[in-house]
């Protein structure tokens, strides 16, 4: 996913009395001094004052990269080699806790070395959720493989499990799930239905470097994982990629399809002999991309804190409005980090106005509001063609994803610090809360 700008469960309490008590006495809980001014001031929509002000730029600009990066690079352009992709690995590698990892020149690639390492018999079905960048799942049609489209939460915008269960096929040899914009899936959970059923776990990690499940890195759940380093993501190197295997069968078989010249193959391996003309790609990274990489990983989880302690500070102030809701599971044994959005969800019911409503004014107030229709890949002509499958996937009805798409407002995500600009975001969000009767 590459958006193109550099942009879970409430606690109920105060919600179910502004619930019951609609919205002038909602003025009471959202603090009277609040609503009187929210109340008092006319929406922008309507001609009144806009509430955000301050430039959104700073906050929003992505890549960061300083000095060390353009060291690193001049230092690259005056003694041009591959060291810095070996060091990534290794650096990776240790980061994550993960034995084995192996750089690509993007996420779409080292997918498609995982689907070759799988060496699955033509035919074999994985499951994968449609809500999803194309990566996750087009490369599989290479090597004979057919999705199984499992449908997501619209609270996690994650692979829903038990729909997986009602989606298992004879077919069905794997799992992957996507933690998106940086919430970890519940890999613990599908683990262990995976091992029941006899499937594979993998992971599509492009969007969640640094997130954790019960203190284990993402990418570390399953069997082999991939992440991404395009320009948009926690770890930009503007283009590249990188497998992660804990078996060095796997790590060998996934190298060898890209790298002609099997970098750290073991020489006895089942692979080294296939040195000089590799299987077929070449799927290498361009060291530049790993030295700005490298760079940017010194600073990952500083960022990541910093980031996620601002959208707390913002989304525990959102989440008191009626029917307005954050990304979440709730769970308390998960460390997120967040990706390109801070994503919301409106129940137009509790709200009482609807999503269209609210985003038109939010914008007018200056808010960078969206009101997010992610693709979903099941409704794509591709799927239904015969000549690009081992057989045509089904298509299936997909509540969760059409609800998330139905309900989504997504906010950008403030990638440095912007205390202003999150205090005039609440500020139009609680001024457009207090008017929602005029809006709906
Ligand atoms: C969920 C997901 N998987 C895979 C990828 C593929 O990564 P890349 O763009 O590096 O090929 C992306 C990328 O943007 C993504 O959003």
């Amino acid at each position: 996913m590459e958006p193109s700008t550099s942009a879970g469960a409430g606690r109920p309490s105060r919600r179910d009395f502004l619930k019951t008590t609609g919205a002038l006495t909602a003025g009471i809980a959202l603090g009277t001094q609040t609503t009187a001014r929210a109340q008092g001031e006319a929406l922008a929509v309507n001609g009144g004052p806009k509430t955000v002000t301050a430039p959104h730029d700073a906050a929003i600009h992505w890549p960061q990269y300083g000095k060390d990066e353009e060291e690193a690079m001049l230092a690259m352009l005056r003694a041009p080699s591959y060291d810095a992709v070996k060091q990534l690995e290794d650096e990776w590698a240790q980061f994550l806790g993960v034995p084995y990892a192996k750089a690509h020149c993007n996420g779409t690639s080292a997918l498609a070395s995982m689907f070759f390492a799988l060496n699955l018999p033509a035919g074999s079905e994985i499951m994968a959720p449609s809500y999803t960048f194309f990566a996750t799942i087009m490369p599989m049609r290479f090597f004979g493989l057919v999705p199984v489209f499992v449908d997501i939460n619209p609270h996690t915008l994650n692979f829903d499990l038990e729909d997986a269960k009602k989606r298992l096929t004879p077919n069905t040899k794997a799992v992957l799930p996507v933690h998106w914009i940086g919430l970890p899936a519940d890999m613990d959970l599908i683990g262990d239905w995976a091992k029941e059923k006899g499937l594979i776990v993998c992971e599509d990690a492009a969007h969640s470097q640094g997130s954790r499940l019960k203190g284990k890195h993402m990418g570390t759940w399953g069997r082999m994982s991939i992440t991404s380093y395009q320009m948009t993501k926690a770890l930009p190197g503007i283009e590249g990629g990188m497998g992660m295997y804990q078996d060095k069968e796997d790590f060998e078989r996934a190298t060898s399809l890209g790298n002609y010249d099997m970098p750290g193959i073991d020489k006895n391996g089942n692979y080294f002999k296939y040195k000089g003309s590799g299987l077929g790609l070449k799927f290498r990274m361009h060291p530049m991309a790993a030295a700005l990489v490298r760079c940017q990983l010194k600073g990952l989880v500083a960022r990541n804190e910093v980031g996620a302690k601002q959208v707390r500070a913002m989304n525990d102030r959102l989440a008191q409005l009626p029917g307005l809701y954050e990304q979440s599971s709730g769970r308390k044994d998960m460390q997120r980090m967040h990706y390109a959005w801070n994503m919301l969800f409106i129940d137009e019911k509790e709200a009482g106005m609807t999503r269209d409503a609210a985003v038109k004014a939010l914008q007018a107030e200056g808010v960078k509001a969206d009101a997010l229709h992610y693709t979903l890949q099941h409704e794509l002509p591709v799927y239904r063609e015969e000549g690009w499958w081992h057989h045509l996937p089904t298509i299936p009805d997909l509540p969760g994803s059409v609800k998330a798409n139905a309900t989504s407002i997504a906010l950008p995500y403030f990638t440095s610090e912007a205390p202003e600009l999150v205090e005039q975001y609440v500020k139009a969000f609680e001024k457009v809360w207090a008017h929602r009767t005029e809006l709906s």
